[in-house]
């Protein structure tokens, strides 16, 4: 990645990108033992995928433009927070807050701010649970706590999202007014499906755990069955296969068993 900035600095932008990639290994593999960890408890996955990126120098550059500040690497450590950036969809908005407070809970992550857009949405619509936390990256000889923005939401808000983003685009941010008021009532309607889904779901988790706990139950009556039979019946065990030659102090011991076998049937015939 090259931005256009003095050659003194391109070893400190390398070294730089080389923490902001590090930063975004490190919270992906942590999310991935999370997701895994949840699909062992639950047999369900509360991540259905994740994206990375560094942002591109050109983003940069603008980003830096438009706020008025040099194009510098100090300027963009300091000022940009979504140098390094992972995005999460996951299925149901209480996914959304079940994975934030997961992150948050981890020692080694420093959440610095939390942007709650689905609380309060955005005028435009828009609407996801943005982080910015740092983790710490260890290099050979020092320490370095790097910022990472995780975004999350829906598959529902993500759709949104990215038309939403298109649309600004293409109208470079003054899209006309009817695509703006259609594009807040398309924002209503996902917030809409996204608590039916969610209503849905925990309807059909209730039932599977009815059904469990059927399931559950008809196997304790099985089992009593089966063992209350056995109280009234006759096994006959299997015939024994005939010995090989043996010792005559075996064969004797061997008499002795099939004696008392016999006369434990015997008893239990007379009852
Ligand atoms: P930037 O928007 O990145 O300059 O930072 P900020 O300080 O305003 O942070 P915020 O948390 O509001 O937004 C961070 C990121 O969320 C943006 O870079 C976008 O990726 C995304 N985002 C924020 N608002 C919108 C929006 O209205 N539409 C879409 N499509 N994405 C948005
Ligand atoms: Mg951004």
């Amino acid at each position: 990645m090259e931005l256009p900035i003095f050659y003194d600095q391109r070893e400190e932008w390398n070294n730089a990108l080389l923490l902001y990639d590090a930063a975004l290994k490190e919270i992906n593999t942590k999310l991935e033992i999370l997701n895994n960890e949840f699909k062992m408890a639950h047999q369900y996955n509360p991540i259905e995928h994740i994206t990375s990126r560094i942002k591109t120098p050109q983003s940069i550059a603008k980003k830096l433009r438009h706020n008025d500040r040099e194009l510098t690497v100090e300027n963009i450590i300091k000022y940009i927070n979504d140098v390094a950036g992972i995005r999460i969809i996951c299925s149901f908005t209480s996914d959304i807050y079940r994975i934030a407070d997961l992150i948050a809970k981890q020692s080694d992550v420093k959440v610095l701010k939390i942007k709650d857009y689905i609380m309060s949405p955005k005028e435009n619509g828009y609407t996801s649970y943005h982080m910015i936390v740092s983790i710490p990256v260890f290099l050979s000889n020092r320490t370095v706590d790097t910022k990472v923005e995780i975004q999350i939401r829906t598959i529902a808000m993500d759709f949104w999202a990215s038309l939403e983003h298109k649309i600004y685009y293409k109208f470079e941010g003054n899209a006309p007014e009817h695509i703006k008021k259609e594009l807040k009532e398309c924002s209503d309607i996902v917030s809409y499906l996204d608590q039916k889904m969610l209503s849905l779901n925990e309807e059909i988790r209730k039932c599977n755990i009815n059904l469990e706990e059927q399931y559950q139950r008809e196997l304790i009556e099985n089992y009593k069955n089966v063992v209350a039979e056995s109280f009234g019946t006759i096994v006959e065990e299997e015939e024994e296969p005939q010995p090989k030659e043996k010792p005559a102090a075996q064969k004797e011991e061997k008499s002795k068993k099939i004696n008392k076998k016999g006369r434990k049937r015997f008893i239990f015939g007379m009852m």
